[in-house]
């Protein structure tokens, strides 16, 4: 089965399109690099030839909120043209768990506005909401940090290893179109501040976490279960502390 990733080359994209690739499919990767701009339709026509779905784990290089408004939009009406055009018979995408709960920010009205052109198409879909990735914590303490003090809510959070998140999205992609979403989650509920606490600990970062509940998450003061997926979640097995020490050991 050819199987087009869009975003093939990133964090997800890359992981995936192995994944595939194992499996036996034609798993195709679609990016920048590979002369596919779904923000100008460029290369579109060409990758799609043939392919009887395609995965969008394609993100916005700038989360500023009118920018990531324009790429979700632009680019998910490009593609679902697209696949209609070329007779894709599942459109896979990925977002992220308690998008509708979190519209304070810029990023998740993308989100939710991609969501809402993907269900509103006449491609199948299936939209797969993954909670934050392990790898995405540098970024969290990043974003949250102001010389060497780390700012953060004690919300809840049940985060998941990427290798993990791409497994799940494979499983998706070649099963039935859902025609609706899917959560899928880490094995464990952990405060995100405390969270963040040990993984610098850990990493020997000497920058210090402090627990605030007013201060923000990426523009956002979630409340204590803003971030966390429903009971139906499907399940990761990776425990955040066997991922956080294999990281250190391979590091
Ligand atoms: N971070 C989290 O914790 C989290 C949690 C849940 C869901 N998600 C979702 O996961 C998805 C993937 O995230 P990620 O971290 O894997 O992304 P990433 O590593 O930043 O990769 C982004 C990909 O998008 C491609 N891309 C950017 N602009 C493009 C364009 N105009 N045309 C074609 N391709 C383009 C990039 O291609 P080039 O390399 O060629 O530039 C790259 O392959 C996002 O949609 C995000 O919302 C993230």
């Amino acid at each position: 089965m050819k199987i087009v990733v869009i975003g093939g080359s990133g964090l997800i994209g890359s992981k995936l399109v192995s994944k595939l690739g194992e499996q036996g499919h034609d798993a195709v990767s679609a990016s920048l690099d590979t002369g596919v701009n779904t923000l100008t339709g460029e290369g579109l026509d060409e990758a799609l030839e043939g392919a009887a779905v395609v995965v969008d784990v394609s993100n916005s290089p700038s989360w500023e909120d009118a920018a990531v408004m324009e790429f979700f939009k632009t680019s998910t009406g490009n593609l679902l043209a697209a696949e209609a055009a070329a007779g894709v018979a599942h459109h896979v995408a990925l977002s992220v768990v308690g998008t509708e709960r979190l519209t304070e920010s810029g990023y998740f009205r993308a989100k939710l506005a991609q969501e809402r052109l993907i269900a509103g198409a006449s491609i199948p879909y299936s939209i797969v909401r993954a909670t934050q990735f392990y790898e995405f914590m540098n970024r969290i303490a990043a974003d949250a940090a102001d010389g060497n003090t780390v700012r953060l809510p004690p919300a809840l959070i049940q985060p998941m290893a990427a290798d993990d998140v791409a497994s799940a999205l494979g499983r998706v992609s070649v099963g039935a179109p859902l025609n609706g979403m899917v959560e899928i989650a880490g094995p464990e509920q952990v405060h995100l501040d405390e969270l963040i606490r040990g993984a610098l600990t850990t990493r020997n970062d000497p920058r210090e976490v402090v627990t605030d509940p007013e201060a923000r998450y990426f523009g956002i003061n979630p409340s204590e279960r803003a971030l966390l997926p429903g009971a139906d979640a499907r399940l990761a097995e990776t425990r955040f502390s066997d991922w956080l020490e294999q990281q250190v050991a391979t590091a």
